[in-house]
């Protein structure tokens, strides 16, 4: 019951040993619920899942999943959107089933209500059996930005300066990056039955230190995670240089 931290030679051993660990997830347990995440990081853990999937049909088709987050204000076809992204680089390539597949919608007009009916359908779900989560360089989970307390639940978030910075890579200016997102909150993450969280690049060492063995704070989000009873880090070598 401690955490596991699997250091990896490069990106490339990191996304399949993940992609390895969701395969026997959905091969054990074809209903599971997923709890996935986007950015640059998982994204070859998707194309080796999608590999997988190919040589040994496992099947989606009773998988749900959820996301952790959502820009407020991109329409799911804006390429920006995490459901595009989502489509994109995973689920258009897989039998799920478009109806178990869960995102916040960035564009509801009641945001609240967007919230509380997106913990619901995760309670209703039976809860994430396995969560994927990158982290930032200020070592946020999902849009959980450094802050002086845990939110427990889906709430929308004031981006920080440096995730919208981080982020502009994505965008083609900058100003084009929303302000405001919807997150999953930290206790629906820390409920999950299994974690896995990946991080590669030396700018992810400092953050990755801050989870594994920096004190448990708000003001550092993934460090939360040490409390948790079945997490595992999967970094590659360069993000694991402050361990
Ligand atoms: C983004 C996402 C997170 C992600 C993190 C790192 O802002 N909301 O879910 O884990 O930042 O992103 P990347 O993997 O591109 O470095």
């Amino acid at each position: 019951e401690k955490m596991q931290i699997i250091i990896t030679d490069s990106y490339e051993e990191m996304s399949m040993a993940a992609a390895k660990i969701a395969a026997g997830q959905i091969y054990f347990k074809p209903s599971s619920v997923l709890g996935l995440a986007t950015g640059s990081t998982p994204l070859l853990m998707y194309k080796k899942l999608v590999e997988i999937y190919k040589n040994i049909d496992i099947d989606f088709s009773h998988i749900i999943s959820f996301n952790l987050d959502e820009y407020i204000g991109l329409a799911q076809n804006n390429q920006q959107s995490y459901y595009y992204f989502m489509q994109e680089n995973f689920f258009r390539h897989i039998n799920i089933n478009i109806d178990n597949i869960h995102i916040p919608n960035g564009m509801a007009e009641d945001i609240t209500k967007e919230c509380a009916d997106y913990d619901n359908m995760i309670k209703a779900a039976g809860g994430i059996d396995l969560q994927i989560l990158g982290i930032g360089q200020n070592a946020h989970i999902g849009f959980n930005e450094p802050d002086i307390k845990f939110e427990a639940t889906t709430h929308a978030v004031e981006l920080d300066n440096d995730t919208i910075a981080a982020n502009a890579r994505f965008f083609a200016d900058e100003k084009d990056v929303p302000r405001r997102a919807i997150s999953m909150g930290i206790k629906t993450i820390m409920l999950a039955k299994k974690v896995v969280l990946l991080a590669n690049g030396s700018n992810k060492a400092e953050a990755v230190y801050k989870a594994v063995c920096g004190k448990i704070t708000p003001a550092a989000p993934a460090s939360i995670l040490q409390l948790h009873r079945d997490v595992m880090m999967i970094v590659d070598r360069k993000a694991s240089a402050l361990l």
